[in-house]
């Protein structure tokens, strides 16, 4: 049990490190809570930042999901204590013990987790992403659409029920990170990119 919970708190921890609050300070560039949405992310990166910085925020934090994930495969744990290292570090973006627990909605670091654990799975919530983004370049309404479909999708490819829970319980709280997108794309003052 020492070694998923030691894996667990890592997770967390990779997680917590919000690579658009440090990119943007190395980068000598505003703070991103304090600019557009104020979400330390890639979307609202791209509103300041431009293209290359908004990219690399997201390669990070995909990888921030990807890499503990696939260390519990590696050690050989059950599906559960993986699906439960990829909500870790989801739950490490969201509330970052670096960052007086402010951090992102988790997009990112959910698709790397998600890619990891399952491949097809995340596979099948970045083409609901691209398909949503294509049609209405809305990446708000992308990730909510993508996080409403994907416990869906995990019925038929996820066998172990617990990591099922664990992808629904991600998926809830992505969207309640939306509260103020889903406000915005319902007055339609949402801004596409
Ligand atoms: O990935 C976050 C995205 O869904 C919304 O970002 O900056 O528009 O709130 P933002």
């Amino acid at each position: 049990l020492a070694l998923p919970i030691t894996l667990l708190v890592a997770a967390y921890l990779i997680g917590s490190l919000n690579s658009a609050i440090v990119l943007c300070k190395l980068g000598g560039l505003p703070d991103p809570r304090t600019q557009g949405s104020g979400n330390p992310g890639a979307t609202n990166v791209l509103r300041f930042g431009g293209k290359k910085l908004a990219a690399t925020v997201l390669i990070i934090d995909v990888f921030k999901g990807v890499i503990p994930v696939l260390v519990a495969h590696l050690l050989g744990l059950t599906m559960v204590w993986v699906a439960a290292t990829a909500f870790a570090a989801f739950l490490g973006h969201l509330f970052p013990v670096f960052f007086q627990f402010k951090g992102g909605k988790g997009v990112a670091t959910a698709l790397g987790g998600f890619l990891a654990l399952s491949p097809l799975l995340a596979s099948a919530g970045l083409a609901t992403w691209l398909l949503v983004f294509a049609i209405s370049r809305l990446s708000s309404l992308s990730a909510l659409t993508a996080a409403a479909l994907t416990p869906l999708y995990s019925l038929w490819l996820i066998e172990s029920a617990g990591a099922r829970w664990l992808i629904l319980l991600i998926a809830l709280m992505l969207i309640a990170r939306h509260h103020s997108n889903i406000r915005r794309l319902l007055s339609r003052e949402e801004e596409k990119s």
